[in-house]
């Protein structure tokens, strides 16, 4: 099976990226599900009961989020009762919303966990221990984790410490695609970082001239996210649904 995961959509410009070529995408690549990172999808970050319908009725299977996920005041209730929108597993017990999917394709089962990271990030609860308990309780054939988190070092050992254990490992966040996309030696599919959907001419998404003043003056600035010409960035992973395993990974960058 063929599984293709898009990283974090970004505002206006990410969403119609997206729902411009992700039929095509789907079509050339054979894909049988499609994981996409919305946590950046609304004005201001987050998701919102538009977004979300927008992205799902638009090609994408389930919703990933992050540290925005509850940026807009509908996610609570939004991610309570719609389980195709997940946030990360590590939030405190209580929080709204589910950390994990699983979806029937055809009787694959499909399960999909979001995680958050906890370097120069909100400090949730350990995301190591938070997939451990996922992993016992998950029925599913496939597993795919979304491991949203800023720093390298914890996604790779995130990584590693999934290598054999999940179908695949991919990092959100950072909104820079890594050149790393390979199956690590027990079969697990992975890559750091995804890269965003969203407009090139900005820094991370934002309109460039409001990060360059930031940097420049340490005075804080609104952010408000740029648009115009976008690319498209995630991966697509070959599986094998008997083994659990991946057998290729191949990043995707559209411009
Ligand atoms: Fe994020
Ligand atoms: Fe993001």
């Amino acid at each position: 099976m063929n599984i293709l995961a898009i990283g974090d959509i970004v505002g206006d410009a990410g969403t119609e990226m997206f729902l411009s070529n992700i039929d095509e995408l789907k079509r050339q690549y054979a894909v049988d599900f499609c994981i996409v990172n919305g946590e950046n999808a609304c004005t201001g970050n987050g998701i919102s009961r538009k977004k979300a319908e927008q992205l799902l009725e638009g090609g994408a299977d389930v919703l990933t989020m992050g540290n925005h996920t509850f940026r807009q005041k509908e996610a609570a209730g939004l991610l309570a009762h719609n389980e195709r929108i997940i946030r990360p597993l590590n939030y405190p017990a209580g929080t709204p919303g589910r950390g994990a999917y699983v979806y029937n394709a055809g009787g694959v089962r499909i399960g999909v966990v979001n995680l958050l990271g906890r370097i120069y990030m909100d400090y949730l609860d350990c995301p190591f221990q938070a997939v451990d308990k996922a992993l016992e309780s998950l029925k599913a054939d496939l597993i795919f984790v979304d491991f949203h988190a800023e720093a390298t070092s914890e996604k790779i050992s995130m990584g590693w410490y999934l290598d054999g254990r999940v179908t695949a490992m991919f990092g959100t966040h950072t909104h820079v695609q890594t050149a790393d996309a390979w199956v690590l030696p027990k079969g697990t599919g992975y890559i750091t970082d995804l890269g965003m959907t969203g407009p090139i001419y900005s820094c991370l998404g934002v309109k460039k001239e409001i990060t360059l003043e930031r940097f420049k003056t340490c005075i804080p600035q609104r952010f408000e996210f740029a648009d115009g010409k976008s690319r498209l960035c995630g991966a697509l992973f070959c599986v094998d649904e008997a083994t659990g395993k991946t057998l290729e990974v191949k990043s995707i960058c559209l411009m």
